[in-house]
């Protein structure tokens, strides 16, 4: 890259010149077996194993914050850039976690970097949606020609807990993925994409309520139709089995692993396709982009980016995936991505290995303490 020349670029970038630079993704010290949970609330292990396709989620410690789990996945993916702090004219986070109702989780996060001056600070909320929408921006920005060749620090990041014996809580989670928006080195995204939005109560959080509420059937609903309607659009008419051969791995929003095969089932009637075709389609190009949430959870902003992540990794440049992403409320987007040259190496993987290998599990007892809840009675 020519850094030396950076501060004297006004020129709009080319369109090919902007995409994700670098990743660096983080997930929190402890995590839970979903088995534990299902003991705990007295359900069946295998509702949430097969029912959900649950198998562990990750969980905060008391003294680590969403800000730590924003600021190190930032922290990672600037070590992977070779770029100044003094390049980044953005910091975006995307996030339904804010600890603030006045000052962004930016401004949280840029202090921790030592990230000030002339930078545009803010925070994006769409709940799920959030993130994407925050890395949208920051392209958008860079191809203006507002950044004046600056580049975009984004960051998705989420703490996803439900109130103890909800039917959400085996699907909780947390997470981050951060991107330095610039040169597209591990992708590109197209311009083009393909949003469709309806307004809902599916899941909301209202002003200082801990939990969310849920219509738990209304959710599913309005994500399936959401993706239907997205990959309608992509299709324009023509035929659906030809447009997706475009794409290696079809990447989703992932509140909970069954979500996504009902949602490929739900294409596969809006498409006209046959029970062996959907299969295939589901075992060759989404489940396998499903590998880190299944470790992670539901982290709201962050898992359509876990799951882009895990897909991007090893793939050869020009190689597209596509990316649907859902924010209940509501609100989706359909992208398309490109890698570039560094997606091949996927260093953002080895962040993922360092924290699952980090992480404690931690039993039923320890998650009724740290949730705040009684403890459980001695055996026998
Ligand atoms: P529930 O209603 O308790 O579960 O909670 P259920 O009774 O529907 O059972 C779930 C599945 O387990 C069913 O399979 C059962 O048959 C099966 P399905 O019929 O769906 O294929 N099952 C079993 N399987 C094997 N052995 C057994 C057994 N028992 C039952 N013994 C619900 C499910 C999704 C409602 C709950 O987890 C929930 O409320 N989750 C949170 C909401 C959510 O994730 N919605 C997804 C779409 S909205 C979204 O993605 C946005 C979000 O991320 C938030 C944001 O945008 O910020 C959530």
């Amino acid at each position: 890259m020519e850094r030396s020349t950076r501060s004297a670029r006004t020129e709009t970038p080319a369109i090919e010149e902007t995409g994700i630079a670098s990743m660096g993704l983080h997930l929190p010290p402890l995590a839970m077996r979903v088995e534990d949970l299902a003991t705990l609330r007295g359900e069946d292990p295998q509702k949430y194993l097969v029912g959900l396709e649950c198998n562990e989620f990750s969980l905060c410690p008391p003294e680590f914050s969403i800000v730590d789990l924003a600021a190190e996945a930032a922290r990672r993916a600037l070590s992977r850039w070779d770029g100044e702090l003094s390049d980044i004219g953005m910091i975006v986070v995307g996030t339904e976690s804010a600890v603030d109702m006045s000052r962004p989780l930016s401004a949280f996060v840029a202090e921790r970097l030592g990230l000030r001056g002339h930078v545009r600070s803010y925070e994006v909320k769409h709940a799920c949606y959030g993130g994407t929408l925050a890395l949208r921006q920051a392209l958008e920005w860079r191809m203006s020609g507002a950044a004046r060749g600056k580049a975009a620090l984004v960051v998705a990041a989420d703490v996803a807990l439900y109130a103890p014996g909800d039917p959400g809580e085996p699907t909780q989670g947390a997470g981050a993925v951060a991107f330095v928006v610039d040169r597209p080195e591990v992708a590109s995204i197209e311009t083009i994409s393909y949003p469709y939005s309806d307004p809902a109560f599916d899941f909301y959080r209202p002003v200082g309520d801990a939990y969310p509420t849920v219509d738990g059937k209304l959710s599913l609903e309005c994500y399936r139709r959401a993706a239907v309607e997205c990959f309608r659009a992509l299709c324009a008419g023509e035929d659906p089995e030809k447009i997706l051969q475009h794409f290696e791995a079809l990447c989703f929003h992932v509140p909970f692993p069954k979500m996504v095969r009902k949602t490929v089932l739900r294409l596969g009637e809006a498409f006209g396709w046959g029970a062996e075709r959907v299969n295939e389609l589901f075992k060759d190009k989404v489940e396998p982009t499903m590998l880190w949430n299944k470790l992670s959870g539901n982290a709201y902003t962050a898992s359509l980016w876990i799951s882009v992540a895990r897909a991007l990794q090893g793939r050869r440049p020009g190689e597209r995936i596509a990316a649907f992403s859902y924010g209940s409320g509501f609100g989706s987007e359909l992208l398309s991505l490109v890698a570039g040259p560094l997606a091949s190496e996927g260093a953002w993987a080895e962040d993922i290995e360092k924290d699952l290998a980090a992480r404690g599990r931690i039993d039923a007892e320890a998650y009724q303490r740290l949730r705040g809840l009684p403890g459980l009675a001695p055996a026998g």
